[in-house]
């Protein structure tokens, strides 16, 4: 897999396992969870991962944040549609009007229904499968337990301390920014205000992101948005992160001696990424007789 596909559709189709999951058995997590009952599992996801990306390369992008952002609960509850008698996490501050991607999840979870009726579920990377669905969301914990753009290194440090994860798993993961986009609104303020920032690279991003008005046009996080390389930490080197919250992590503070380590050298940076996605991907999901194995991705079944 790894072989013919960039690395960002590698993670993609690793973390998609998790989202698409919605189900599972008994027990632990484990990277052979569906072997026997849904062999056909990963090449799904990797069919319709590369048909997507093909089309629109940023959704690998767009995947991999659902992820980050179901994962500080890690339990398929941002799939959930929002219905009168039920409030969901799509419209908590951190996902409204900028989580995507959802209808590449249904996609995949209908040809897996196909495929593996009902046995749906997991998680992947040597990615742990097993997961189960919840039943519930958390809207307040979605709006509470995210970090910010406009967050300083401490609350970051703090933020993802509260989830189980070090400072240096929170650098690593923020490599996440090594693919994708960014809407203006949450860059304004850094390239129009901040100092900790190239002057070529803040006036390249005002061209699209002006003083007022744009502020659903998109920058990419770094020169190299759809690939998943160590690009992201030579640009904060460079002080061309996008992000505030990016900028930080290489600012004179504790981080910088990783973001060093990783902008010379890709490989730890992917390795320490895989180790660290599979961390976050086991805060607190349900396994066993927890949760359910949703028919449908944004419903709860009756
Ligand atoms: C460290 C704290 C983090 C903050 C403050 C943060 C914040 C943001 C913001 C504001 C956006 C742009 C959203 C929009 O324009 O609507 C974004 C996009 C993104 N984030 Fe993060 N993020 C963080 C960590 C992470 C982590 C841990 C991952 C995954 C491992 C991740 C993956 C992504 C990706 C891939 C995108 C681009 C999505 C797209 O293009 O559709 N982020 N993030
Ligand atoms: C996607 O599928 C096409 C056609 O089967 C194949 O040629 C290509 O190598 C695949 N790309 C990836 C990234 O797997
Ligand atoms: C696989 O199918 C068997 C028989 O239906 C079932 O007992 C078992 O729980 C299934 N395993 C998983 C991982 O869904
Ligand atoms: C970091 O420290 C160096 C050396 O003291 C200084 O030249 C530089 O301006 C500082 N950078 C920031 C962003 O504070
Ligand atoms: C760079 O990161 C790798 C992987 O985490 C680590 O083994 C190595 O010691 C680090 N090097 C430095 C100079 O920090």
């Amino acid at each position: 897999m790894a072989s013919t596909t960039t690395t960002s559709q590698f993670f993609l189709v690793v973390s998609i396992i998790s989202l698409v999951a919605c189900s599972s058995a008994n027990g632990q997590l484990s990277t052979n969870f569906y072997a026997r009952n849904c062999s056909s599992l990963q090449n799904i996801v990797h069919d319709v991962m590369n048909q997507t990306v093909t089309k629109e390369p940023r959704m690998a992008a767009s995947i991999l944040r659902l992820f980050f952002h179901d994962c500080f609960g890690c339990d398929g509850s941002i799939l959930l549609d929002d219905t009168g008698s039920f409030t969901g996490e799509k419209n908590a501050g951190p996902n409204m009007n900028s989580a995507r991607g959802f209808e590449v999840i249904d996609a995949i979870k209908t040809r897996v229904e196909a495929a593996c009726r009902n046995t749906l579920g997991g998680q992947s990377w040597q990615v742990p499968l097993g997961r189960r669905d919840s039943r519930t969301a958390n809207f307040n914990r979605a709006n509470s337990d995210l970090p910010s753009p406009s967050s300083n290194l401490a609350t970051l440090i703090n933020m993802f301390a509260a989830k189980g994860l070090t400072a240096q798993d929170m650098t690593v993961l923020s490599g996440g920014h090594a693919i994708g986009f960014s809407r203006c609104v949450f860059f304004r303020n850094r390239i129009h205000s901040e100092t900790n920032i190239d002057p070529a690279f803040a006036a390249e991003r005002k061209a699209n992101c002006p003083n007022s008005g744009g502020s659903n046009n998109l920058g990419p996080f770094d020169d190299t948005p759809n690939r998943f390389d160590n690009n992201y930490y030579q640009n904060l080197v460079k002080r061309r992160g996008l992000l505030h919250s990016d900028q930080v992590l290489f600012n004179n503070g504790s981080q910088d001696a990783t973001v060093r380590n990783y902008s010379t050298n890709a490989a730890a940076f992917l390795k320490d990424f895989g180790a660290a996605m599979v961390k976050m991907g086991n805060i607190g999901p349900l396994t066993g007789t927890n949760g359910e194995i949703r028919r449908s991705c944004r419903v709860i079944n009756r």
